[in-house]
């Protein structure tokens, strides 16, 4: 069947359902209708506060937590060097992910802390379940495995529960405790917007008070129209609206997506029904190890035993292998993020070793037929003259003669069973053709940018890469 009448149907059925769900309108047109009734998924949006009484701000159809939520994220006061405050890091203009090209953002007392991982964008998590082991597969074909929670290991099971996490985390907001953050907050011009949403007794105990600034940031985040705005070419492509013709190069990007032999994105990066009512948002929660190369650029990674596993550790602390090198499937995994947004990055993966969107592609093209291009060679003499067919897009543009590629650089050799072998990191030999030829990984590209959010039909370009 023609997969446009397909993922056009899917997408038409599930806009229906979410409407009547009270929280978005498809397409992007319209505003959020009235958030305070939002009820949006189970798990990570569960925890949302009953909202009290009308809206402070009558022009916001945001409840009073989130109100306070709205003020708290973007207040640099709550950072201990009173320089950053959520938005720094997850900037709006970014589609609340980094505003930067660097890896890893700074921070702590003085911004001068590196912190460990890449910042994700924060639209579209509202229907991100707690994590689970064995979490259902959206796709319905694909067996239970690990799943949903927040943060690139799932650690944290709601928003509220995340905002804690920089708030206290000495890289990033460093404040001493809670309580020290309450206190910042009382001191603030919108403590009476806190007390009008908390009741008069709100500061008063400041376990209870700090839970309350951390529900505020997750209803701001659940209830904020620009955190889920629906407003890409690919939603109005989806929703059969004008404007979402896509071109024929986009067209052919979004078969390679979803074609199990070619790109296959789709598998991972889901793009049909997702949980708790969702549709199309390019992940199925699932956790996955691709062993993308470890990042030197990471200042914790100058230390060659701290290695980043994702769910087995040691950030995460719940899953990390009885002694080291013991038999443990979670290493290595990461969160396959949503990629709505994603051509607005410009760092990608856990550890934002890659730079660029094209790059991504070419390194899930080639890891295994150019792994020389993307891990270290050890051992091996710089060649004067690299060969003309020697790629330049990799990481490593050196080309070397002897020497071994230390392939998967970044995860344990007793851990290197744990990676995923699907198209198209199916591990076939080095040297050997990749699944997608350079006209594929373009076309792709071209694809991955109809995610964007605030797309104005009128500005489709007539001209350039994404035309024909
Ligand atoms: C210094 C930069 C920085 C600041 C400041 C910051 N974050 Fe983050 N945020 C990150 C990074 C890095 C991650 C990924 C963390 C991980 O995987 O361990 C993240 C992850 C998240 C996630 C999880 C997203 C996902 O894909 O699962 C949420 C939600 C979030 N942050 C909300 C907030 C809120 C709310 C604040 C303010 C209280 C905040 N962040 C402040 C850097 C930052
Ligand atoms: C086997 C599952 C799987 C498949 C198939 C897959 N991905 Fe991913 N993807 C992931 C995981 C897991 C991550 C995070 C890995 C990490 O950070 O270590 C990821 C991360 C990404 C990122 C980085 C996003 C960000 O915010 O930093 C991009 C871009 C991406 N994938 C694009 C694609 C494209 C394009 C395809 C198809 C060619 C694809 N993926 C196929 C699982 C998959």
């Amino acid at each position: 069947m023609n997969k446009q009448t397909i993922v056009g149907r899917v997408a038409l059925a599930l806009c229906a359902g979410a409407v009547l769900a009270s929280l978005y309108s498809c397409g992007g047109k319209g505003p959020a209708t009235n958030a305070q009734s939002s009820t949006a998924g189970a798990g990570g949006a569960a925890a949302i506060p009953p909202s009290t009484g009308t809206p402070a701000n009558p022009a916001t159809s945001l409840s009073l937590a989130a109100q306070v939520g709205q003020q708290l994220f973007f207040d640099v006061s709550l950072s201990g060097s009173g320089k950053q405050s959520c938005a720094s890091c997850h900037d709006p203009a970014h589609a609340y992910g980094p505003p930067n090209n660097l890896a890893v953002q700074l921070g702590g007392p003085n911004m001068a802390d590196s912190g460990n991982r890449a910042v994700p964008s924060l639209r579209y998590q509202e229907y991100t379940p707690p994590y689970a082991d064995l979490l259902d597969n959206p796709d319905g074909i694909s067996a239970p495995g690990p799943g949903g929670g927040f943060t690139w290991d799932g650690r944290a099971g709601t928003l509220a529960e995340q905002a804690t996490i920089p708030l206290l985390d000495p890289h990033e907001m460093a404040n001493a405790s809670g309580a020290a953050v309450v206190a910042k907050v009382k001191a603030a011009a919108y403590a009476p917007l806190f007390l009008q949403a908390y009741g008069a007794n709100a500061f008063n105990d400041p376990a209870a008070a700090f839970k309350n600034i951390a529900a505020a940031l997750q209803a701001f985040q659940l209830e904020d129209i620009s955190f889920h705005p629906f407003s890409s070419k690919f939603d109005l492509y989806a929703g059969n609206k004008i404007g979402g013709n896509l071109t024929p190069a986009e067209t052919r990007g979004l078969k390679l997506f979803s074609d199990p032999n070619k790109g296959n994105c789709a598998s991972c990066h889901y793009q049909g029904a997702g949980l708790n009512g969702s549709s199309a948002l390019f992940t199925d929660f699932s956790y996955e190890a691709i062993s993308v190369p470890r990042n030197t650029a990471i200042p914790a990674n100058s230390d060659a035993s701290f290695i980043d596993m994702g769910v087995c550790g040691p950030l995460r602390t719940d899953h990390l292998p009885s002694a080291p090198g013991a038999a443990n499937s979670f290493c290595g995994m990461f969160k396959a993020p949503t990629l709505r947004n994603v051509a607005t990055r410009s760092s990608f993966f856990h550890n934002g070793v890659i730079h660029s969107l094209e790059q991504a592609i070419r390194f899930y093209n080639t890891r295994d037929t150019n792994p020389e291009i993307w891990y270290p060679t050890v051992g091996g003499m710089a060649k004067a003259k690299p060969d003309a067919s020697f790629p330049t897009y990799g990481l490593i543009t050196t080309q070397y003669v002897g020497g071994k590629v230390q392939k998967f650089d970044d995860l344990p050799a007793a851990y290197h069973g744990n990676i995923d072998t699907q198209m198209p990191l199916d591990g076939r030999k080095a040297g050997s053709t990749p699944p997608m030829t350079d006209d594929d990984v373009a076309d792709l590209v071209c694809f991955l940018k109809t995610l964007n959010d605030g797309y104005q039909p009128s500005s489709q370009p007539t001209s350039g890469p994404c035309t024909n």
